[in-house]
């Protein structure tokens, strides 16, 4: 994956699949039945290590991605998360000043399972494959806060930002805070790539894109940078739409995620930047003959340009394995020159 992001041309592009551990897999269905608790799972090391090896194991990808959370975090801060079967997280609302000022940022002693778990998948996976540590971006993660629950468009939390901007501004400070010291623990535990998914960037217009998005990403991949300067960051800003080229100009990642909705090739004009992406994960799911042609159109446009083929969004639970198993098998096919 290094040697892809550095510009060098590699045989095929390096591929993995962003939430690529999960419930398509009977083996991980199979590990998660065990414990009552979703994150049980993130909090046990071997189990955790265990799923996070599954897909590649599987499917021969050129990386895994640690299994875990975004809302880990919160989690380790003292905000109470849990994950209710088919209704997603419940978290205990920070909404006032004082509960914001209350939340804890050191986070190491929580998340030391995580690293664990990160040792452990290091020993076991080869050494040409990378291990991708992750967190969520500081304004994902306050949506989940704020609003203490999955929203359609988290108009509750944009409300709530524009009403208190003194309470949300503590709130993502912290976050900044926490993120740094997890995605450098995550990094010296063995992961040698990160990535970091604002899933709801999308949302905001573009003065509080500027402020929630762009602003805290400058400062979380910044800090990060001092503290590891070889270790590339893609940072997968979804939903930006015609903001994809302020984002990438701004903020000092080293690759972009592009989502579904974004052409990739529009991108690779505008960004000038090394990119990720973007096959639908719903073509993946629900058409293998043309989940087959997409990546190959995709594998084409992007011969020339450092690239790391994923998907535009996380892998859908339905997802047969024959597919993945396609489009895995038409990655490594030799592109037409
Ligand atoms: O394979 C991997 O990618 C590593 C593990 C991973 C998970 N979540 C495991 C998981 C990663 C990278 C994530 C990121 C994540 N978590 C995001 C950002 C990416 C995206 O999809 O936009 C977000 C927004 C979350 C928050 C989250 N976690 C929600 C909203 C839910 C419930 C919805 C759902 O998919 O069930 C989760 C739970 C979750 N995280 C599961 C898994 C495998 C399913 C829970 C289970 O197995 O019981």
């Amino acid at each position: 994956m290094h040697n892809a992001i550095a510009g060098q041309k590699p045989e095929h592009p390096p591929f993995w699949f962003m939430r690529q551990a999960g419930r398509y897999l009977p083996e991980y269905r199979e590990i998660r039945a065990m414990l009552p608790h979703f994150l049980d799972l993130c909090y046990h090391p071997q189990l955790a290590a265990q799923v996070t090896l599954q897909p590649v194991k599987r499917f021969d990808m050129d990386a895994a991605i640690i299994f875990s959370d975004i809302l880990v975090i919160p989690d380790a801060m003292g905000v109470g998360v849990s994950f209710e079967a088919g209704e997603g997280p419940k978290l205990q609302v920070t909404r006032d000043e004082q509960s914001a000022l209350r939340l804890n940022t050191s986070i190491a002693e929580k998340l030391e399972p995580v690293m664990e778990a990160i040792r452990i998948v290091r020993a076991q996976l080869s050494p040409e494959k990378s291990l991708i540590g992750f967190c969520g971006a500081p304004w994902t993660v306050a949506c989940y806060m704020v609003a203490g629950k999955s929203e359609r468009d988290y108009e509750s939390v944009r409300v709530f930002a524009l009403a208190d901007e003194k309470t949300f501004s503590i709130i993502i400070d912290k976050l900044i805070e926490a993120s740094v010291q997890y995605l450098s623990l995550q990094v010296k535990a063995g992961a040698d790539i990160i990535q970091i998914f604002d899933s709801w960037a999308g949302v905001l217009p573009e003065t509080e894109y500027r402020k929630w998005v762009i602003t805290p990403a400058i400062r979380l991949i910044s800090q990060f940078k001092k503290l590891h300067p070889d270790i590339p960051v893609i940072a997968f800003p979804r939903g930006s739409g015609i903001k994809y080229p302020d984002y990438a100009l701004a903020v000092p990642a080293d690759v972009i995620g592009i989502d579904v909705q974004t052409p990739l090739e529009k991108a690779r004009t505008l960004l000038k930047k090394p990119l990720q992406g973007n096959l639908d994960p719903v073509i993946l799911a629900y058409d293998k003959c043309k989940a087959i042609d997409e990546t190959r159109r995709i594998l084409d446009a992007m011969q020339d340009h450092p690239f790391i083929f994923n998907l535009g969004h996380g892998i859908l639970p339905a997802t047969p394995l024959e597919n993945v198993e396609a489009v895995c098998k038409a990655m490594k096919e030799p592109v037409s020159p």
